[in-house]
């Protein structure tokens, strides 16, 4: 079954003046969630900071109020995400702790976040934006690579595997539309890591694109080169931002472009054989974490004010 997702919105860092910071209550909002897709990703709430705030605390009433609205609508969860360098508790990253305090304060988080909800998530981003654009592995942001080296990569797949055998495990980054540097290192990793027997089953492509920066038209030929490795893939953080007006939006002609890479994504996106899900990050563009990231840009998502469609949200129907 192909599926159509999006990010629930909630818990970020940035502020806007009416953003609803835990899993909103809104009605309009819950309901247009149930109605229109069929997969969800906790934009912030399973992050470590969230899920893990203090050393011996967890907190699991967002995500829990997340993958319960999930399964009472039919709806299937991506986990996000377990191994990232960034969006980590002050305690972790500042703690003092030994490479053997580290390994298992890692397991016993894998163990408890992904052994809560264990067959209850479709395929959990294990690993997240491991790799820099050059393609080197992230030694000295990513502190569980810097700590405890390489190696640490398998392992998390490995304590994933044991704690939710049913999940496909993911990696997930951004930057890896096309083939490039970076997209080249992860189909190297992977190549290695299935040969180790490592249980790794998925890529996950995020596609925060860029409209100046341009879209790589070779996205469906990148897609099927880790297909055939036998891994499924996904698009798992759509968006597409450009610089906007002080309406808040693009031009007509940015508009336009825009409305043709979501669904050139789509369309990469549903010729190949593993790739089942498409996932936009966030539903309306007031919940969207771009204008408070990229300064000066926005208008990124398919709805604008009030569940008003725009016209990328009719080419992705259409697509469909
Ligand atoms: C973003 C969220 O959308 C923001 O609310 C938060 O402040 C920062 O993180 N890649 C990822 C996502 O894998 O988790 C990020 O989400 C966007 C980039």
């Amino acid at each position: 079954q192909f599926r159509i997702g999006t990010a629930v919105a909630g818990g970020g860092h940035h502020t806007s003046a009416d953003y609803p910071e835990p899993f909103p209550n809104d009605p309009t909002y819950r309901a247009f969630l149930a109605d229109q897709f069929s997969s969800l990703t906790a934009e912030n709430q399973m992050k470590w900071n969230h899920i893990h705030p203090e050393p011996d605390r967890y907190d699991f009433e967002q995500a829990d109020a997340i993958v319960d609205f999930a399964e009472q609508n039919g709806q299937v969860v991506r986990g996000h995400t377990l191994f990232w360098h960034s969006q980590n508790p002050t305690w972790l990253e500042e703690g003092d702790f030994s490479p053997e305090e580290l390994r298992a304060i890692l397991r016993d988080h894998v163990e408890t976040v992904v052994g809560r909800y264990a067959g209850r998530i479709q395929q959990w981003d294990v690993a997240n934006e491991i790799f820099d654009d050059a393609g080197q592995l992230r030694t000295q942001d990513n502190l569980w690579i810097r700590e405890l080296g390489p190696g640490i990569v398998a392992d998390v797949f490995r304590w994933t595997h044991e704690a939710d055998p049913q999940a496909e495990l993911f990696f997930n980054d951004y930057n890896v539309e096309g083939p490039n540097a970076k997209s080249d290192a992860y189909h190297a990793l992977i190549q290695q890591l299935l040969a180790d027997g490592v249980p790794v089953h998925g890529f996950g492509m995020q596609a925060h694109l860029g409209l100046q920066y341009g879209f790589d038209g070779r996205m469906q030929a990148n897609l099927q080169r880790f297909d055939d490795l036998g891994l499924a893939t996904a698009i798992t953080e759509i968006d597409v931002r450009g610089p906007v007006g002080e309406d808040g939006q693009l031009s007509p002609e940015l508009r336009q472009r825009q409305t043709d890479w979501y669904a050139a994504a789509l369309e990469a996106c549903l010729a190949v054989e593993g790739c089942r899900s498409f996932t936009i990050w966030g539903v309306l563009d007031e919940h969207s974490w771009v204008p408070g990231t990229f300064p000066g840009q926005g208008d990124a998502l398919t709805l604008e004010g009030d569940y008003q469609r725009k016209p990328a949200y009719c080419a992705l129907q259409e697509t469909l």
